[in-house]
């Protein structure tokens, strides 16, 4: 028998070097190792309590099994050149610890269900840790928001300055955005939340096993139903990797808007130290960087799903080598969006708010003609003449240089007879942000039960956490 592989038996030569280097997976699979020992040993106890393997074999390799555990958490584990993936570095460690038994594990089992269980195991507990990033970044936006209730700034269509807003309306409407992907991420956990081992290459075995009991012990929902689906489905990190790719749009917007916020034009944040580069020439610059490059990221992580997508497309089942292809994409996504929501909430919650800035922002920009027109409206003007008559005004004040703030009462009546003495309050911008009191507009009262609304979201989310198991 040919050693160097575990299909020796039918080879009559080893496999090219090159070809041994190009077929591997270890580098990427590696990380999976707690979740492959966690799947031998559930299958090991099972093939010992179906009879399938004697008890004392099976406790022999269970036992081996926690000894390379041992290795691999400790970092003596040493890994062979010529292991092709985690699976078979484990599969080999074990051998060299327990003997010839070791090669019984592998009964009723094949690489494709195996692969697919620890991919599994693996995307809940990415899910998991995701959900736990995203909602501490919930919570900072939520606590600037609560820090900063009050602050008026402007609020903008087309980035051109549209009406004013609460600066917490602002910081709210990203996490409802994040509260939406950890909707997502949980989905993701949901479909993964199946074992599909049992399946072994594709058709399922001719051994007594019990795939329920191995599935409650890894902590699954439910078993995959086909054998055939249970190797070849990985919709599972397509949903992951979607999720990634949402939250990553999300954190990119908002990055964004650091970025403008945070320039001399803006000048409504000033991002911290901690955050932020200078250059190496210019003494003067204090760079967004961190928030460039999480926006700059959210490419690479667009193109993870893009690639897995493309990868998936057209194979036939079952079980084919492309889809060894498939961690890569789905790991380097979320991986990437937890460095870019650490990134972010520190960010965030070291950022110093210009408050002055933002309530002078608020002043410019003719920000109150929609109350001009509304006030009109609202006394029985048309609202098309209303819009008319406060466009001159805005047109007027454009010329001159004023504000409609710099408005006196006497020009707005000479604008309209339907302007009576309480006309100022119209122009002023506290009373403007005040009276959007509809739900979920950004009033102060509808800011208030939004912010209870928000922590509600949370909490819930924390629930989740505390019950789902990675
Ligand atoms: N390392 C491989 C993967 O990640 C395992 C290959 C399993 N099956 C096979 N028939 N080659 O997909």
């Amino acid at each position: 028998m040919s050693a160097s592989t575990p299909w020796g038996g039918r080879f009559e030569g080893p496999p090219d070097e090159f070809v041994a280097e190009f077929g591997a997976s270890l580098p990427v699979d590696r990380v999976m190792w707690r979740e492959d020992l966690r799947g031998s040993i559930a299958h090991v106890r099972m093939l010992g309590r179906q009879s399938i393997l004697s008890r004392e074999d099976a406790e022999t390799i269970e036992r081996g099994l926690e000894q390379v555990r041992d290795d691999l958490a400790s970092g003596t584990f040493v890994f062979d050149n010529a292991d092709e993936d985690i699976h078979m570095a484990i599969e080999r460690a074990l051998v060299a610890k327990v003997g010839a038994v070791g090669g019984k594990l592998h009964t009723a089992r094949s690489r494709n269900d195996q692969v697919a269980t620890d991919v599994r195991l693996h995307a809940k507990s990415l899910a998991v840790a995701l959900v736990e990033r995203v909602a501490t970044l919930q919570a900072a936006l939520l606590a600037r928001a609560d820090e900063h209730f009050g602050v008026v700034m402007p609020g903008y269509t087309h980035l051109q300055k549209a009406q004013p807003v609460l600066l917490s309306h602002h910081l709210l409407a990203y996490l409802w955005m994040f509260g939406r992907d950890a909707r997502r991420l949980r989905a993701a956990y949901d479909s993964a939340d199946s074992s599909p081992l049992g399946a072994a290459a594709l058709a399922g075995t001719t051994f007594p096993i019990d795939r329920r009991q191995v599935a409650k012990d890894l902590g699954f929902a439910d078993v995959v139903p086909n054998s055939l689906d249970a190797v070849s489905d990985r919709d599972f990190l397509t949903d992951l990797t979607y999720a990634c790719v949402t939250a990553m749009v999300h954190l990119s917007r908002l990055c964004e808007e650091l970025v403008l916020w945070s320039s001399d034009e803006f000048g409504f944040v000033t991002i911290s130290d901690a955050y932020a580069t200078g250059s190496s020439i210019m003494p003067q610059k204090k760079n967004p960087d961190v928030a460039e490059l999480v926006r700059g990221k959210t490419g690479r992580v667009i193109g993870d799903l893009v690639a897995l997508l493309t990868l998936l497309k057209g194979l036939p089942l079952a079980y084919d080598k492309d889809m060894q292809e498939d961690k890569s994409s789905a790991f380097d996504a979320a991986r990437t969006l937890a460095d870019c929501l650490r990134a972010t909430e520190g960010m965030m919650a070291t950022m110093r708010v210009n408050e002055d800035r933002m309530r002078v922002g608020a002043r410019g920009g003719f920000m109150v003609a929609t109350d001009l027109a509304d006030y009109l409206a609202a006394h029985g003007v048309p609202f098309r003449d209303a819009h008319e008559i406060v466009g001159k005004l805005v047109l007027a004040c454009e010329r001159d240089g004023r504000t409609l703030q710099d408005l006196t009462l006497e020009e707005l009546k000479a604008a309209s007879s339907a302007f009576g003495d309480d006309a100022l309050r119209a122009v002023d911008i506290d009373a403007a942000v005040a009276l959007r009191s509809s739900e979920g507009g950004t009033g102060h009262d509808a800011v208030r039960a939004q912010l209870v609304l928000a922590r509600d979201s949370l909490q819930e989310e924390r629930d989740w956490l505390a019950s789902a198991s990675a």
